[in-house]
């Protein structure tokens, strides 16, 4: 590479990385591909994000290729912790001044310096932190989203080298460009829980990291299950972006049950659970007439959420919907089920076994996987099931980070 092409070329995937950023709905799928392109580009063996929550850093998202391959280190997105907002870390410190900070080795940081290195990842997984650049993630005229940290830029040969100035030029550039992204991307799903913390009129501390948790273990279990079938990489991360957060919306239908019935705290009689039976076609009705593919998919998790791989679930094909006398028609079953709702199926119904109802208490995770295996082929497809069962360590992740909190 001569010189003279190196800013030009770089200024082409910058662009393109930003377009693409913005082809993207959810903020895990944005925080994913930037980190991924901005790693990329300089070379970077690891890197993190800290997005601004109040006044602390919250830890979003890990990259890592030395500890983590594509599969493995899927636990470590949903890691809990979050950082100060103060100057005594390297994340901290670059969101406070907004100045971007570059280290040549993390471990002989001088101690005149107000910041110092935090060992306790290194220390964790037996990985060596030395070059470190943090970047703080702000638009020009705009709030500060939070900070990028990358790890360990390395040369032609693999060795650990300082970020060099190119990487100080153009990662400040992506940073730029991409916070407005991440601003749309947090957006989103703000919109999407205010939206469910309305139509769930009910026990209000349930909603949101219920919706939350759905969201997350239906993302995952169809990223692991597309990686069993070999789909191309490109269509799983379209798809795991538009079912993060379609399958939050899922009960979005429940807008339309009377409060007395939803927010019962008992057991329904046959004729409310009828009543509560249409709410897959109420959340369907919000999705009709539109041709975007989040609401095509939002429609299709709705409708088909309750349907079960046996062809025994509710609502089936709706008959007279526009009569004063809908009736409920033969249910759907097994593949005609799309797949978006046979993953989310199972996604609800975990939670919603493994959390305390107003009508029920929560289960045992023992008697709750024995459930859902037993289900397999029944409730739910089996290979939804397996793709679950495999993933168990991330789907502990999940529930730990959106735990129910008083
Ligand atoms: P939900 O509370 O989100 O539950 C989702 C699904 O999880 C249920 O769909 C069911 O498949 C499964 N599930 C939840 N709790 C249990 C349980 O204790 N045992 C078993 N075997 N499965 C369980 P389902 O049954 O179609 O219910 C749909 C929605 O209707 C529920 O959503 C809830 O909002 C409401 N609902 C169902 N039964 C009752 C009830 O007895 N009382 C009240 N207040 N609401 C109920
Ligand atoms: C609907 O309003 O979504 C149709 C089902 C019903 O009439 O209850
Ligand atoms: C799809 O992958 O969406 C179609 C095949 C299936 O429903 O399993
Ligand atoms: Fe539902
Ligand atoms: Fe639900």
């Amino acid at each position: 590479m001569t010189n003279d092409c190196l800013p030009y070329d770089n200024l082409q995937i910058i662009l393109s990385t930003i377009e693409e950023l913005n082809a993207y709905k959810d903020i895990d799928a944005i925080l994913d591909k930037l980190l991924f392109e901005v790693r990329k580009s300089t070379h970077a063996d690891a890197g993190s994000i800290f997005l601004l929550d109040r006044n602390r850093l919250k830890f979003c998202h890990i990259q890592n290729d030395t500890l983590f391959d594509g599969i493995r280190g899927q636990a470590e997105l949903y890691a809990d912790f979050t950082i100060p907002l103060d100057g005594t870390s390297i994340v901290g410190y670059a969101a406070m001044t907004g100045e971007t900070i570059s280290i040549d080795n993390a471990y002989e940081i001088s101690r005149d310096l107000p910041y110092a290195f935090n060992p306790s990842f290194d220390e964790k997984y037996g990985y060596k932190t030395i070059s470190i650049l943090a970047i703080p993630l702000k638009a020009i005229q705009s709030k500060m989203m939070g900070v990028m940290q990358l790890i360990n830029a390395k040369d032609e040969n693999g060795n650990v080298v300082p970020f060099d100035a190119f990487s100080h030029i153009s990662v400040p550039l992506f940073a730029n460009n991409a916070s407005l992204a991440i601003e749309k991307g947090v957006m989103n799903r703000e919109l999407i829980l205010r939206m469910m913390r309305m139509a769930e009129l009910r026990d209000p501390t349930e909603t949101g990291a219920h919706v939350q948790r759905v969201g997350a273990y239906s993302s995952q279990i169809y990223q692991q299950l597309a990686i069993k079938r070999k789909t191309p990489a490109h269509e799983i991360k379209q798809t795991k972006d538009l079912i993060r957060l379609a399958s939050m919306l899922h009960d979005i239908g429940k807008i339309g049950i009377q409060d007395s019935i939803l927010n019962k705290p008992a057991k329904l009689t046959p004729e409310e659970f009828d009543t509560m039976k249409w709410h897959p076609v109420h959340g369907a009705r919000l999705f009709e007439n539109t041709t975007s593919q989040l609401d095509l998919m939002s429609r299709e998790i709705s409708l088909f959420h309750h349907e079960k791989w046996d062809g025994s679930g509710y609502p089936g094909k709706v008959k007279d919907l526009n009569t004063s006398a809908p009736k409920m028609g033969r249910p759907w079953k097994g593949k005609q089920i799309p797949l978006a709702a046979r993953i989310t199926a199972l996604a609800d119904v975990y939670d919603a076994l493994a959390s305390k109802r107003s009508y029920k208490e929560a289960w045992t995770e023992d008697r709750i996987l024995t459930t859902i295996e037993k289900e397999s082929g029944h409730h739910f497809d089996p290979e939804v099931v397996a793709a679950f069962l495999d993933i168990q360590d991330v789907i502990k992740a999940i529930r730990n980070l959106y735990e129910e909190k008083p």
